[in-house]
């Protein structure tokens, strides 16, 4: 891989900053000055480094970001905030996208990642990747409703949903609701179908992972190994036939 491409994608410099600062000696491979951004290295058994510090390899990474309302979940948009603006700059350099789509209303669990496969296979509607929601309604859930998530509900355009699982609140005005796919404003459109209506939609859940409790809207961290094992795993389970 060449140099100023590794620099890159571990989210050091963009490729011209790196041909600078190699100009001027700035970079160095297993400790000896190189010039040439365009030489290849071994990320696995090459030392690179960069204005001194050594630059450890990783091929993909993974954050977790507690999504505030307000922001689109993307990579660009013109006229309205982006998740990926909520990143440091050195992540926003490694290409990171969402898994998946949260509306601009929702709060709560968001995996960034720039494994595209990996990505790929946990949305991919085949699989069963489940995804936990804590959800406010405007009116009382009737008591049918544990059944009907259960049975898979119909949607008003007609739209048969895959059997889900709502645990409601004491109070039925709330409740905790598991989905294994992700069709465009599913929970909303499920509460509608029951002639009630969404006011909060949080993700408290994704593929085992659980929101980290400690994240402030709007704050993110990378995931933890085990964390990281949870998505392969799921991804692993999901490949099966
Ligand atoms: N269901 C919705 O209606 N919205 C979301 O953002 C996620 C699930």
């Amino acid at each position: 891989m060449r140099i100023d491409r590794y620099l890159n994608e571990c989210g050091i410099c963009s490729r011209k900053e790196a041909a600078i600062a190699a100009k001027r000696g700035g970079v160095t491979v297993n400790g000896v000055p190189e010039k040439s951004v365009a030489r290849h290295i071994d990320p696995e058994t090459d030392r690179v480094c960069y204005l001194g510090r050594e630059i450890a390899y990783r091929r993909f990474t993974y954050i977790m970001l507690n999504k505030p309302a307000g922001y689109v979940s993307a990579t660009d948009d013109k006229s309205l905030p982006y998740v990926t603006e909520l990143l440091s700059p050195e992540l926003r350099r490694m290409g990171l996208f969402p898994v998946g789509r949260l509306d601009r209303d929702t709060v709560g669990l968001m995996i960034l990642t720039n494994n595209g496969l990996l990505s790929h296979t946990l949305l991919s509607p085949k699989h069963h990747v489940e995804k936990v929601y804590r959800a406010g309604f405007r009116d009382r859930l009737s008591g049918a409703a544990e059944e009907v998530f259960a049975e898979g509900l119909k949607l008003l355009d007609g739209t048969l949903c895959k059997p889900a699982k709502i645990v409601c609140d004491p109070d039925r005005m709330g409740g905790l609701i598991t989905l294994t796919e992700g069709k465009y404003h599913q929970i909303k459109r499920m509460l509608e179908a029951m002639d009630n209506q969404v006011v909060s939609l949080e993700r408290v859940s994704f593929a085992g992972i659980p929101l980290d409790p400690l994240l402030d809207r709007g704050e993110w961290r990378p995931l933890t190994g085990e964390e990281e094992a949870l998505l392969h795993r799921a991804a692993e389970e999901t490949r099966a036939p």
